[in-house]
């Protein structure tokens, strides 16, 4: 009987000890001390035997049956401890190395040209203000002095919505009637949007962005300003830009002028370039909106933000700015 039982109690331990994981341990304690166990099954034979035979074959199965429940506990321990450093292994973490990092956006360029602007004349006193994108015809054309069938309109091809009772602004001079309509001189805005033209090749777009100013006060001059456009644009420019003020046309102004600023060329030469349109406020636009012609005076403005940009960051199309390729984004950051 020894011998059977050393027997059993070597092959349950190779078994134990084969039994690759947890499952294969389950079934082999079933198997060995479950209630149809073999161990089991020995204790049975208890009932057949009597007195010192009973106690001594009663001591002995114990003992083989805490064997192999001690064999089956230690490689139960062996086994966790096997997953554990398995999931360890695999879930390590390499805290040493650099981190992936979020990709950051960055403004567009047209924005940040925006901000620059009126950043810039903010140092000059002049404060930001917004109007609609949708406007009338009386504050995109009538109040600025371009009446119904007045050619000027015609430069500025449009587009009507709301059968014509509403139209896409050409420009940003609509905020400066909607302003002085508001307001009591002195007045000193630059206001910054989005404007619409059916126009449309390197130079020019169907939506582009414009900044206004104005600035109506008794006694305000011409020299007032070109000193405050040649200031700005040496801000803007970073040197000491050389502005050209060349007589032009616009209703709202009298006299007007288009800005141009010398440009160096790859060769060496230099060229003028257009940047803006500006002038004295037509007493005409000061009637309209009730502001005595007589006792004030004022100058306005208007520029392109995507001719300043082109100009400052060296980009000959304009279309760039708006077809969301990243390579050419992601230079600006
Ligand atoms: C005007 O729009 C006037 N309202 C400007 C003004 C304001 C003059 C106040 C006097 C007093 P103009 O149509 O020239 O002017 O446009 C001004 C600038 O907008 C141009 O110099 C140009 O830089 C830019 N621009 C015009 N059309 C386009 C376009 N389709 N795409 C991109 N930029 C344009």
């Amino acid at each position: 009987m020894t011998q059977e039982f050393d027997a059993l109690l070597d092959q349950a331990r190779r078994d134990v000890t084969a039994a690759a994981d947890a499952r294969a341990l389950d079934a082999l304690r079933v198997e060995l001390l479950g209630k149809k166990g073999r161990i089991t099954e020995l204790l049975k034979r208890l009932g057949t035997l009597q007195g010192e035979e009973r106690k001594a074959y009663g001591e002995r199965v114990n003992t083989l049956k805490e064997a192999v429940a001690a064999a089956i506990e230690s490689r139960a321990a062996a086994l966790a401890e096997q997953e554990l450093h398995a999931r360890l292994q695999s879930e390590a973490i390499d805290v040493t190395l650099p981190g992936r990092g979020e990709p950051t956006g960055g403004l567009h360029p047209i924005t940040r040209t925006i901000q620059r602007i009126c950043n810039l004349f903010g140092e000059l006193g002049f404060e930001t203000v917004e109007g609609p994108e949708v406007e009338d015809d009386f504050h995109n054309f009538n109040a600025l002095n371009i009446p119904e069938a007045h050619p000027a309109r015609a430069m500025q091809d449009t587009f009507y919505v709301m059968n014509g009772a509403r139209l896409l602004r050409t420009h940003t001079s609509p905020v400066q009637i909607r302003t002085m309509q508001a307001r009591k001189p002195p007045i000193r805005i630059i206001c910054p949007g989005r404007v619409y033209r059916c126009d449309s090749d390197r130079t020019h777009s169907p939506m582009f962005h414009q900044v206004e100013g104005l600035y109506v006060a008794e006694r305000v001059t011409f020299a007032d300003l070109k000193y405050d456009l040649h200031t700005f644009l040496s801000r803007f420019f970073e040197r000491d830009v050389e502005a050209l003020f060349r007589p032009s046309y616009f209703p709202f102004v009298e006299p007007g002028a288009d800005v141009h600023m010398r440009w160096a060329q790859a060769d060496g030469s230099s060229r003028w370039l257009e940047l803006l349109g500006c002038g004295m406020v037509h007493p005409k636009v000061f009637e309209a909106v009730g502001i005595d012609p007589e006792r004030y005076t004022g100058y306005a403005f208007g520029m392109g933000v995507e001719r300043m940009a082109m100009l400052r960051y060296g980009v000959d199309d304009l279309r760039l700015f708006f077809n969301n390729d990243l390579r050419f984004l992601e230079q600006f950051k």
